[in-house]
């Protein structure tokens, strides 16, 4: 089992280096042109709606992009993006990507007197009773995700500092099916409301 995994993991990693170089240089540009309007410069968006992009995994910059471009991705102001989005070849998105992934990220705050200690509990430990896991398992300690790579690797994606009203979104897509992921949408569909709140209160803050 152990030989087959690594096996498995070899195969991957080979893909992930076989696939096309990206160039932050003309990612950066593109991001000027385009992303900047919403996303900021270096991705750390001041207006809630957008989501923050600094530091966020490559993989999953790109995959999100491409299923806005192409419409499977439908949540939010989504349809805002797909139109200034639509002419990019898949370089293009993964030369932004690379750019972005490269930036630094600014730190949010967690209100202490929203629930802060609730969601800290949640983020760190679950809800055991109601069969919730712990966020950081799979999100880490600080927020800053998993890469993935690939087409078998999951990437996890950086929440660390994220706009809370942003994260709460998206969970009620999850939650409502707008979004489809296996995990998350079991995840969001067991918080309560109070619970989704705190939670996305403590993520906006972490670091
Ligand atoms: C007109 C404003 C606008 C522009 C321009 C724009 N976006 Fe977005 N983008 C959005 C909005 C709004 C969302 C959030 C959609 C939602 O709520 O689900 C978003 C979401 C995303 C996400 C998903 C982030 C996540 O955490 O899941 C990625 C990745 C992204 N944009 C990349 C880009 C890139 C790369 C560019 C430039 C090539 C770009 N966007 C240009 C408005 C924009
Ligand atoms: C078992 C792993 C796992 C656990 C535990 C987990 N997540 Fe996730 N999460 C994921 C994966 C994988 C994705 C990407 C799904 C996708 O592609 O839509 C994700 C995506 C998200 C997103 C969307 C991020 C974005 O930028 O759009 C949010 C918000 C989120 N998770 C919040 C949470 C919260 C809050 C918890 C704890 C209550 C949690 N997650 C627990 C695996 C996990």
């Amino acid at each position: 089992m152990k030989r087959f995994t690594l096996f498995a993991l070899a195969i991957a990693a080979g893909a992930v280096t076989a696939a096309p170089k990206a160039d932050i240089a003309k990612g950066k540009e593109i991001v000027t042109n385009i992303c900047a309007a919403c996303h900021a410069a270096d991705g750390n968006s001041g207006i809630a709606m957008y989501p923050k992009l600094a530091a966020q995994h490559e993989y999953y910059i790109f995959t999100q992009t491409k299923d806005i471009k192409e419409g499977k991705r439908t949540t939010g102001a989504s349809a805002a993006m797909a139109p200034m989005v639509a002419a990019l070849s898949d370089q293009d998105i993964r030369n932004v990507a690379a750019f972005y992934s490269t930036q630094f990220p600014k730190e949010g705050e967690t209100n202490p007197k929203d629930n802060a200690e609730l969601g800290t509990k949640i983020y760190r430990g679950g809800l055991a009773a109601k069969n919730i896991p712990a966020c950081m398992s799979c999100h880490g300690p600080s927020g800053a995700g998993m890469p993935g790579g690939g087409t078998d690797i999951i990437a996890y994606p950086r929440l660390g500092g994220q706009h809370k009203a942003y994260i709460v979104e998206q969970m009620k897509a999850y939650r409502s099916g707008q979004r489809q992921n296996p995990i998350m949408v079991d995840i969001a569909s067991r918080l309560s409301d109070d619970e989704l709140d705190a939670v996305a209160n403590f993520i906006q803050g972490l670091h």
